[in-house]
């Protein structure tokens, strides 16, 4: 075993680490010694292999704490997993051990941030990254932003937009990129970034970008080259090809995995990744929910072994709920990692409380976490002073990092770490209120769904920023899988999507038992109903009542839990920072709004179809369907209405 001292000797005499005070070690130590909870001794024994560099082991000594882990960043989780034990009062007892090794080895966070500052789906401010200061000027943020990824577990940061600019390639930029990473470094972050299959004739002017030819190929390498000269620990590359007008390998005749492969043979002598989307679904006629298994299931076992196929939670788009995407599982020869999505692209911006643990959890609940290498997680982070914008939405931030350590963790267990961490105050709580918060975090999600798109519908947001309901959208010469009707196929007939056998078959990719259950209307689970099956309004659901009253109280109940939260929030006014009250409190306020406004606005338009009236116990709309129908938020992909916003449209 090597002791304190002389750990810090050896780190200093790596050759990447020039500057011993910046490595995973040297912030190990700092963070042991502010511990507030007793001595911490830390020990690093590059012999315990079996903990991987990035495990450890905590064990309690008399009146304190050693930290044993083989590599630096295994202690500089060991040190974070003690002070959310202290916080969360389940630090060990003398004689005691913690032994943890994270399950999935890519732990990522996805920016989608422009190199003009804005961030697409980005609710939060603008990015982080100052482009037009760096390399020189290196914001303290960055670093601030690296811890709170290693104390949740996160180990890289892809730092731009997947419908990525060329220009983050050019000479000038990597040196900025190097600058970000030597930030991020002594957290055990690494940078990762998105790149445009076309650079070889964007940015590398040569005639073609096909993955065949060799002058492409030798151009890549050159590329890799120099990025590993100025980042020696770069992650690798990820690649949006041929999906929403992005450049792909498919433009010049080849396949998924022949790009791929092209792009992790520059990258493997390096030691680096292709991390390439499923994203997929070109404008056939074919139900989108099947298209990314339609192109890529043919191509499992052709992939590189350097490069890892990521694939979203579900097969349409990170809707408030989905089945999980039946690519999970029919690749079985090629690496896979789940993307799920912490920004609330389609879940309230950040005017919404969503705690998404819930969601994750029920993903890990149907794929078997050990059939993947991997999690990515849409980042929601902005240069706003909280980095999340809405203060409880720092909680999905952190639930997916903690989720991608360890994907068995349940969503019970990440807010009860994430509260008292976060929540100053908290401690004094009487239980009650606690666990108000809790259940207010743990419901959200289920709020969320409920008011928004119930019992499987999905998409039915307006168009473009979707904030808000417009199941009524039309658009002149946008695709119809872009548009509501395509999804909920209201008519007087019933509400939902036909994907059973005698529909779209979409069922027909899901494995035994997935696809008898989901394919039987009687069978399918009610949450998902919508989403496999035309159903009539008068079809009777397990409770006894029919499809419309059912859609009707869900919406109802999804109006009541915001309610609830509201209630439990303020029981919570004695004991938390004012200011963070009342911004909780603000943006509950919103949410219970545009609740009322969902449920009016699809109850409103659905109940033209059903021709049914709303149950005795669903409370008459506030609205009529053209005030909602009015509605039209001045917003790009990157904006959240503000509140004035929404009270002058409503
Ligand atoms: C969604 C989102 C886009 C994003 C895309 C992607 O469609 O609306 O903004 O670019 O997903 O994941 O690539």
């Amino acid at each position: 075993m090597i002791a304190l001292g002389a750990a810090r000797a050896s780190a200093a005499s790596r050759p990447s680490a020039a500057d011993a005070s910046h490595t995973p070690f040297a912030t190990a130590q700092r963070e042991a010694a502010a511990f507030q909870g007793g001595h911490v001794e830390l020990r690093l024994d590059r012999r315990a292999k079996s903990l991987g560099q990035e495990g450890f082991v905590i064990r309690a000594l008399d009146g304190g704490y050693r930290v044993e882990a083989a590599g630096e960043p295994g202690l500089l989780y060991g040190v974070y997993a003690l002070e959310r034990h202290r916080a969360s009062g389940t630090l060990p007892k003398e004689g005691e051990k913690i032994e943890e090794t994270p399950f999935y080895s890519l732990r990522m966070l996805d920016h989608w941030d422009n190199l003009d500052g804005t961030i697409e789906r980005g609710y939060a401010g603008r990015s982080l990254w100052r482009w037009d200061e760096l390399p020189d000027s290196v914001s303290p943020r960055y670093g601030e932003y690296a811890r709170r990824n290693a104390m949740a577990g996160i180990n890289g940061a892809v730092l731009n937009n997947v419908n990525a600019s060329p220009k983050i390639l050019d000479s000038s930029y990597l040196s900025k990129v190097a600058a970000i990473a030597d930030a991020l470094r002594p957290y055990a972050v690494r940078v990762y970034l998105s790149v445009n299959f076309a650079s070889p004739i964007l940015l590398g002017g040569l005639p073609t970008a096909d993955p065949a030819d060799r002058e492409v190929a030798k151009w890549w390498k050159r590329k890799c080259d120099e990025i590993y000269r100025l980042i020696p620990d770069f992650g690798g590359f990820l690649v949006k090809a041929n999906s929403e007008g992005q450049p792909g390998p498919c433009d010049f005749g080849r396949t998924h995995a022949e790009g791929a492969n092209m792009l992790a043979r520059a990258l493997s002598r390096h030691g680096g990744k292709v991390i390439w989307r499923a994203f997929v679904y070109s404008p056939s006629d074919a139900d989108r929910a099947k298209q990314a298994y339609l192109e890529f299931q043919p191509l499992d076992g052709r992939f590189d072994s350097n490069v890892i196929v990521q694939v979203k939670n579900g097969p349409i788009d990170f809707q408030p709920r989905e089945p999980f995407s039946p690519l999970f599982g029919a690749m079985p020869a090629t690496p896979q990692a789940v993307e799920f999505q912490i920004t609330q692209e389609y879940l309230g911006h950040s005017n919404h409380l969503a705690f998404l643990a819930p969601m994750w959890e029920e993903f890990f609940s149907h794929v078997d976490p050990s059939s993947l290498t991997g999690a990515a997680g849409v980042s929601n982070v902005g240069d706003c002073a909280n980095m999340t914008s809405h203060p409880l939405a720092a909680a999905n931030w952190y639930a997916f990092g903690r989720l991608a350590w360890d994907p068995r963790l349940t969503s019970r267990r990440i807010v009860e770490e994430w509260l008292p961490m976060n929540i100053a105050g908290y401690a004094d709580m009487p239980r009650s209120v606690r666990d108000g918060l809790e259940e207010m975090m743990l419901q959200s999600r289920e709020a969320v769904v409920d008011y928004m798109m119930p019992l499987g519908l999905h998409h039915i947001f307006a168009f473009g920023h979707h904030y808000g309901p417009e199941p009524w959208c039309e658009v002149e010469g946008a695709r119809a899988d872009w548009l509501p009707k395509y999804y909920h196929r209201a008519d007087s007939a019933g509400l939902g999507f036909d994907r059973s056998a005698r529909g779209s078959d979409a069922v027909g990719q899901y494995p035994e038992p997935y696809r008898s259950l989901y394919g039987d209307m009687s069978r399918c689970p009610e949450n998902l109903l919508l989403w496999f099956h035309h159903v009539p309004w008068n079809h009777r659901m397990r409770s006894g009542s029919t499809l419309w009253d059912e859609l009707c109280r869900a919406y109802q109940r999804g109006c009541d839990r915001v309610e609830r939260m509201q209630r439990q929030w303020a029981a919570a006014k004695p004991y938390v920072d004012p200011e963070l009250f009342t911004d909780v409190e603000g943006r509950l306020m919103i949410q219970a709004r545009d609740a009322q406004w969902w449920k009016d606005a699809c109850l409103l338009y659905f109940g033209q179809f059903s021709g049914m009236p709303l149950p005795d116990d669903v409370a008459p709309p506030v609205h009529t369907l053209e005030e909602m129908m009015r509605v039209k938020l001045p917003i790009s992909n990157f904006e959240c209405p503000t509140r004035e916003m929404l009270n002058s449209v409503r």
